[in-house]
């Protein structure tokens, strides 16, 4: 797929319907017209990374990773907005073309959807911005989600289930930044980390009066963003619409994660990779190309996070890093356990 060269990645390899990783020396891969190639120096792990391996979902010979930080090497013939030597961080569906992921000495960023890094925010904590970001910005402000439009957010409510995940602490701010009134579960223990980024109810999504007190707090609540997807959240925060009649939209398509909302519930998902103009399918789910998501990331990408980041508005998440790309299976290990919790692991290559 791409040029000889020195580009250490990992691999899933499956032998007998078994996957493992494997550290090998592949191809650099090529250019569309749009994207410039990344010398990685920082990768981001993301759950959709160990669940993907997990369930073989790309096969032998995949890449994966979808959050990365590096240098531009090389430009596509189109590129116009970024040049070599500028610091990036980039988003990629890490295991879709057999290949290509993060994980990886060598990676390519859609000019588009990269950003480049203000100078003084790490290369670690930029990493743990695009998907998670972006994720957020979609469920948040996409018509095909809770289509919450801009210029109507102010005094909103929302209520973020999972404040202190990933996706969720990019959430709580974004709808911060345009004057939403934030309702938030998560974990005591982060409790003044939520309410740092903006959320201003808090609840212990352990406590069995949590929907109660939320309705008390933010009565009329219409919008739901639940950043977890498990078995029992959807179900759980939609009982927040006192009137039976409100929006939620999950991190987790499919029947099975949403089947027990609360009735009058109108559901929907996002799917991060609609930031992309391309079609989009994953086992039986599928996304058509959306120019309506793209531009709103292309605006999130190209104007809104660097600056963000660079006054200050937009925290990265807390990246814990871990020194080298053969520690990925440490790192998948430690996200099957449950064992983190308001922090991103973030790989230095
Ligand atoms: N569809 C998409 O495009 C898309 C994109 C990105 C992510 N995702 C999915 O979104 C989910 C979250 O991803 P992430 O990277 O944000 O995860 P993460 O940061 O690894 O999630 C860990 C956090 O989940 C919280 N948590 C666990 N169980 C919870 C519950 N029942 N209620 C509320 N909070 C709970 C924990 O909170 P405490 O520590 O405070 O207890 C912890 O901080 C994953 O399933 C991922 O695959 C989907």
């Amino acid at each position: 797929m791409g040029e000889k060269g020195e580009n250490t990645a990992i691999v899933v390899r499956v032998a007998d319907g078994v996957p493992t990783l494997s550290q090998e020396n592949i191809d650099i891969p090529s250019l569309e017209g749009h994207q410039v190639l990344v010398k990685v120096s920082h990768v981001a792990q993301n759950p959709t990374d160990v669940q993907a391996f997990d369930n073989n979902a790309f096969g032998d010979g995949a890449v994966l990773g979808c959050d990365f930080v590096g240098e531009v090497v090389q430009l596509g013939s189109q590129v116009t907005e970024l040049t070599k030597g500028d610091i990036v961080a980039g988003l990629i569906w890490g295991g879709e073309i057999p290949g290509l992921g993060a994980y990886s000495q060598y990676c390519v960023a859609d000019e588009k959807i990269s950003f480049r890094v203000p100078r003084h925010i790490s290369r670690e904590s930029a990493s743990t911005v695009p998907l998670a970001a972006a994720t957020a910005w979609l469920a948040l402000f996409s018509k095909g989600c809770l289509g919450i439009k801009l210029d109507e957010a102010l005094d909103k409510g929302v209520l973020i289930w999972g404040g202190s995940s990933s996706v969720g602490q990019y959430a709580i701010q974004l709808a911060s930044i345009y004057g939403m009134k934030v309702a938030t579960t998560c974990s005591p223990k982060n409790f003044e980390l939520v309410r740092s980024l903006g959320a201003s109810h808090i609840f212990d999504y352990n406590d069995q009066d949590a929907i109660q007190k939320i309705q008390q707090s933010n009565p009329g609540i219409l919008h739901v963003f639940d950043t977890i997807g498990s078995s029992t959240s959807s179900a759980v925060a939609s009982c927040v619409f006192d009137q039976g009649v409100g929006n939620l939209c999950t991190v987790r398509p499919g029947k099975a994660n949403t089947e027990e909302v609360k009735p009058g519930t109108n559901v929907t998902d996002v799917l991060v990779w609609t930031a992309f103009l391309k079609d989009h399918s994953y086992r039986e789910f599928k996304w058509p190309a959306s120019k309506d998501d793209h531009n709103l990331s292309t605006d999130l990408f190209k104007k809104l996070l660097p600056a963000w980041l660079d006054i200050g508005m937009l925290k990265p998440n807390e990246p814990k890093v871990l020194k080298g790309l053969d520690k990925v299976t440490q790192g998948f290990q430690e996200h099957r356990e449950g064992k983190i919790s308001a922090y991103k692991i973030v790989y230095e290559v």
